[in-house]
């Protein structure tokens, strides 16, 4: 797959245009501040890049989920301000913020823009219009002429078919940015070539979610490795007594599925051969340990064992290249949080080439302060997700060479 790069374009096309970027500033909020700037700092070499040759970018974004209505708790105004001072001190650059997308405040900040030497405008949360869940082509036109070039750079949220991910790039010839290139090659580097042996480590507490990424990862890793809540599924399918942990009735099949084409593959799927027990999912719960098919009714399984962390160690230790999604246990709750930590250490020694993706590993990786030794943090969760499916991108398709 060859990409449509914005390192194609140069400052003759860049010079004094105006370029839409389509950035994923969907950040933590609270109380009015960035709390974790991941996705601003990330897309921060093509802005650079663009002001560099001269262009003036139009920044947008969604933030949250408002479906179609102005909220205020899910205005990008805080991303605003925290961009317009780096902007400030790293390119002394202005950054203008249009509090709406196509009304008065967005004319009036794209004419603010032309008066600059240089700068950017940020428009307001792209889904405070129920256009551009919907794909529609108007509204995509309406913010088109903004723009003389569209630039995708919302990694996160390339799998989405949204007005400014997908029509868009209808009305204006699109490349990837920096972001976007960077993910998708080191994601692509995964199914194609990965240096061997190559582990999956999937938690989070449901198969639900990540069936088809399951489905897609058991034919070509060696090994699969699985914690956290979906564990307890997989198990029911085999048969194996789980106490109350936390089961996914509908999905029995689909999990017994998986784990035949796993064995059809010969790939070694590796279910936690004990577990951390609870009889209270809380700060307050008793703890024990428990051998694989020895969780009480009453219990509800919270954390992988320490035989499972010391194979789980031993794998990451020997493989040649990780993917990570989904915590290990209910690690928000210290007691439940070894398995968790352990992984996650595991990776920050490893010589493996590390992948990692979603919110919940990301955090995990900054608890336990093994975040900057990872090869690639994605920062698409469901974006990675659906890549690593094998699924075709709404918002990747577009960039294509033919
Ligand atoms: C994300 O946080 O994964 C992306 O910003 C996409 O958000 P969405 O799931 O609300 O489309």
């Amino acid at each position: 797959m060859k990409i449509k790069s914005i390192n194609s374009l140069g400052s003759d096309e860049l010079r004094g245009q105006n370029v839409l970027v389509r950035v994923d500033f969907n950040c933590p909020i609270e109380g009015g501040k960035v709390t974790d700037d991941t996705r601003i700092r990330e897309t921060l070499p093509t802005i650079e890049y663009l002001l560099n040759q001269g262009a003036k970018p139009i920044l947008m974004s969604h933030l949250g989920r408002p479906k179609g209505k102005r909220v205020a708790e899910m205005s990008l105004k805080p991303v605003a301000d925290a961009l317009k001072e780096i902007a400030k001190t790293k390119w002394g650059a202005e950054l203008i913020f249009a509090e709406d997308c196509l009304g008065d405040e967005a004319k009036m900040a794209l004419d603010a823009l032309a008066k600059v030497s240089k700068g950017m405008v940020l428009l307001e949360n792209l889904r405070f219009y129920k256009a551009e869940e919907e794909n529609s082509i108007e509204f995509a036109k309406s913010l088109s002429v903004y723009g003389k070039l569209f630039i995708q750079d919302a990694f996160g949220t390339v799998h989405r078919a949204h007005a400014s991910t997908e029509a868009i790039t209808q009305f204006l010839p699109s490349y990837a940015g920096l972001l976007v290139e960077k993910e998708l090659q080191n994601l692509g580097d995964l199914l194609s070539n990965p240096p061997r042996p190559f582990i999956a480590v999937i938690g989070g507490s449901k198969v639900s979610t990540k069936i088809e990424i399951l489905e897609n990862l058991v034919k070509k890793v060696d090994a699969l490795l699985i914690g956290g809540g979906m564990t307890y599924t997989f198990l029911k399918a085999k048969d194996i007594p789980i106490g109350s942990s936390i089961v996914e009735k509908d999905y029995l099949g689909h999990a017994f599925s998986i784990m035949s084409r796993a064995q059809d593959s010969k790939t070694d799927f590796v279910l936690p051969v004990d577990h951390l027990i609870t009889n209270e999912v809380s700060e307050n719960g008793k703890t024990k340990v428990v051998a694989q098919n020895g969780i009480p009714d009453d219990w509800f399984g919270v954390d992988i064992g320490p035989k499972t962390i010391s194979l789980f160690q031993d794998r990451i230790k020997n493989a040649g290249t990780i993917f990570w999604n989904g915590p290990i246990g209910v690690f928000e709750i210290a007691k439940f949080a070894k398995g968790t930590e352990a992984v996650a250490k595991a990776m920050q020694k490893t010589k493996a080439k590390t992948i990692v993706g979603g919110g919940d590993v990301i955090s995990a990786l900054h608890k336990f302060g093994a975040a900057d030794s990872v090869t690639h943090v994605s920062t698409g969760g469901g974006a990675s997700l659906e890549f690593l499916s094998g699924k075709k991108l709404p918002g990747v398709l577009p960039l294509i060479e033919e």
